[in-house]
């Protein structure tokens, strides 16, 4: 009998934050839980007192800081640093999977483009509305009647890249930047590891800007 050895390459994850990390948890947490086939490999920070760096570690995942506050350098040479970090745990452009999680930097067009179409971004608003910082804020300076947030891939633009999944949130006429940040975060939390398993599991389709979830993997 022949008994053929499967070798299962599992996507190796990055995740970078700048601090208090919820994101992040909540994409760890649901690995572990949902048993989403990606491995964790990495949490990196561009400021060494985010607090996400702790719960990462409490949760068994390594964690690095590519310390920005004082760096000298050209936004290259800066993403050049977190480009070799990633790449020694294995997240490269053919095996990872890059996921911003407030990470509060400019990341530039040749480190985007070196994780086309494997790199995610949470933003707290229902894109193509309010881009860019103060989503929140501006939704209820604008007084729309709902928010939310967007999984999307990052491209070259601000917060424009193809979107995966979007969640929405009713705005409530006494809401404040707080209390409606508060709700869609806790959306934010649903579909960011909803769209880390549909891409490990091999089931989006990327065709121009559009997305389509297929029902069945690669
Ligand atoms: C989240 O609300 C995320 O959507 C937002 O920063 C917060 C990070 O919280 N990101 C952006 O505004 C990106 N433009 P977290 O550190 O607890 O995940």
């Amino acid at each position: 009998m022949i008994v053929e050895k499967i070798q299962i390459n599992l996507l190796n994850l990055g995740i970078l934050i700048s601090g208090r990390g919820s994101n992040m948890e909540s994409i760890l947490r649901a690995i572990k839980k949902q048993k989403i086939p990606i491995n964790p490999a990495v949490v990196i920070s561009n400021n060494s007192d985010a607090i996400g760096l702790k719960i990462a570690q409490r949760l068994g995942v390594k964690t690095e800081i590519v310390e920005s506050r004082g760096f000298t350098g050209s936004r290259l040479d800066y993403d050049k640093k977190i480009i070799q970090v990633l790449s020694r745990y294995g997240v490269t452009e053919k095996n990872g999977l890059v996921c911003l999680a407030g990470f509060m930097r400019i990341i530039s067009p040749e480190f985007i483009r070196k994780y086309k179409n494997r790199m995610l971004n949470i933003h707290p608003a229902i894109l193509p509305s309010f881009p860019g910082l103060h989503a929140q804020r501006r939704a209820v300076e604008y007084g729309t009647r709902y928010s939310g947030c967007t999984v999307h891939f990052v491209d070259e633009g601000v917060d424009t890249g193809p979107i995966i999944l979007q969640a929405i949130v009713k705005v409530k006429d006494n809401d404040t930047e707080g209390t409606l940040s508060k709700r869609i975060l806790a959306k934010e939390h649903v579909i960011y590891p909803q769209a880390v398993k549909l891409f490990a599991e091999g089931k989006i389709k990327i065709t121009g800007r559009k997305t389509a979830i297929k029902s069945r993997g690669r």
